[in-house]
C-alpha cells in the first residue's frame, strides 16, 4: 500500500509515522512518501526500519493509495484535489473541509457509517472535539444528550511545533518571535484559541459545529477553550445534561463497554498520564447533587495521537477493511 504523509516533519505528521508503524506496517507493507515544504526537503525520517528522504510536495504529486495530510488548511485546499485526481483517498487533519457537506467528518468509533459515499476526501475532526464526542456517543445512545457545557485545558502541542517552541523559549526566560499564542503562555493560561467571532473563539465554534456534524444532532455545545502550559495532552471539564436520569452504575456500564474509553470512575488522569496513549480517559464522573440529569466528567487524551494521528490511521484501516 502506498501512503503519502504530507506534513511528515510536523508534530502530527511524525506521530502519524509512529502510528502507521505500529498499527498498519506490521500487517500491510507500506510504501511511504514523506512530504513537506522546501524548508525540510532532503531531511530523513525513519519508518519501520528504513530511512526515507522527505520531499517538497511542490516537486510533484506521487501516485498513492492514501494521503494523510497534516500541513494546515491552505496546503490541504491546494493539494487535496490534486492527490484525489491522481487516485488517492485523502484523510485530512486540517479544518479545510470539515464542515463541507460533501466531505465526511469521521471518528471511526462514533460515526463509521459516514465514511461510505465519500468522494475522495475524508476530514479528521479537531483534537478537542474527537475526545469529547467519544465520551458523548455512548451517553447519547443510551440516555440522550440535551446540552453540553465544556471548558478545555489544551496543550501547546495543539498549536504545532511553534507552540512547543514558544513555551520552551519562555521557560528559559526568552521570547519566541513566531509564537502562535496571543499572550505569554509560560506560567499562564489563555482563554482564547483562534480568532474570536460573536464572542466565541474559532476552537469553540469548531467544538460546536463539528460535534453536531459527527453526532447528527443539533445539540447546544457551549465551549470555553483555554490554552495551558502543558506540552502534550488536552483535558476537558465536560458537563452534560442527559435526556433521562439513569443511576450512575448504568453510566459506568455504557462507558466501560465503549471502545477507546478508559473509565476511571472517581479517579482521574492528567496529561502526563496519557502521553503516548490512544484511549480517552474519563474520570471524576458524578451527578450534580440537585440535578439527577446533570453529569460531569474530566476527560483527557493525547491530542497528537487520539486527537489527530490515531484517528486518521483508524480511518485508513476502516477503508482497507
Ligand atoms: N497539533 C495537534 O494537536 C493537531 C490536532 C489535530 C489537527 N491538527 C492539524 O494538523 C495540521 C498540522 O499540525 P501540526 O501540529 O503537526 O503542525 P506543525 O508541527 O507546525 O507541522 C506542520 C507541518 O506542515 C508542513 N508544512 C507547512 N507548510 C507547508 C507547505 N506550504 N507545503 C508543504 N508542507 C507544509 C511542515 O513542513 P516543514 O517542515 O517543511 O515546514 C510540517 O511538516 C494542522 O492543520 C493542524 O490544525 C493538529
Amino acid at each position: 500500500m502506498r501512503v503519502a504523509v504530507l506534513g511528515a516533519t510536523g508534530l502530527v505528521g511524525r506521530t502519524m509515522l509512529r502510528v502507521l508503524e505500529e498499527k498498519v506496517a506490521p500487517q500491510i507493507p507500506v510504501d511511504l512518501y514523506p512530504l513537506a515544504s522546501k524548508r525540510s526537503a532532503g531531511r530523513k525520517v525513519t519508518f519501520f526500519g528504513r530511512e526515507y528522504e522527505v520531499r517538497d510536495v511542490e516537486d510533484g504529486i506521487p501516485r498513492v493509495d492514501f494521503a494523510l495530510f497534516s500541513a494546515g488548511s491552505s496546503v490541504s485546499r491546494m493539494y487535496a484535489p490534486l492527490f484525489v485526481d491522481r487516485g488517492a483517498i485523502v484523510i485530512d487533519n486540517s479544518s479545510a473541509f470539515r464542515l463541507d457537506p460533501k466531505v465526511p467528518l469521521v471518528v471511526p468509533h462514533v460515526n463509521p457509517e459516514d465514511l461510505y459515499g465519500h468522494s475522495g476526501i475524508i476530514a479528521n475532526p479537531n483534537c478537542s472535539t474527537i475526545q469529547m464526542v467519544i465520551f458523548l456517543k455512548p451517553l447519547l445512545d443510551a440516555f440522550g444528550v440535551e446540552e453540553v457545557h465544556v471548558v478545555t485545558f489544551q496543550s501547546v502541542s495543539g498549536a504545532g511545533y511553534s507552540g512547543v517552541l514558544a513555551l520552551e523559549a519562555e521557560e528559559e526566560g526568552g521570547v519566541f518571535d513566531d509564537t502562535p499564542f496571543p499572550r505569554r503562555i509560560h506560567r499562564n493560561v489563555i482563554p482564547q484559541i483562534g480568532e474570536v467571532h460573536e464572542g466565541y473563539s474559532q476552537e469553540e465554534w469548531k467544538m460546536l459545529n463539528e460535534t453536531r456534524k459527527i453526532l447528527h444532532r443539533d445539540i447546544p455545545v457551549n465551549a470555553t477553550a483555554v490554552r495551558v502550559p502543558v506540552k502534550v495532552g488536552h483535558s476537558e471539564a465536560v458537563h452534560v445534561l442527559l435526556g433521562s436520569t439513569p443511576p450512575i452504575e448504568d453510566v459506568h456500564a455504557v462507558l466501560d463497554e465503549f471502545p477507546a474509553i478508559v473509565n476511571l470512575r472517581d479517579d482521574y488522569a492528567t496529561p502526563v498520564d496519557v502521553e503516548g496513549r490512544d484511549d480517552v480517559f474519563v474520570g471524576r464522573l458524578r451527578f450534580h447533587p440537585e440535578n439527577p440529569r446533570l453529569l460531569s466528567a474530566w476527560v483527557v487524551a493525547d491530542n497528537l495521537r487520539r486527537g489527530a494521528a490515531t484517528n486518521a490511521v483508524e480511518i485508513l484501516l476502516r477503508l482497507v477493511g
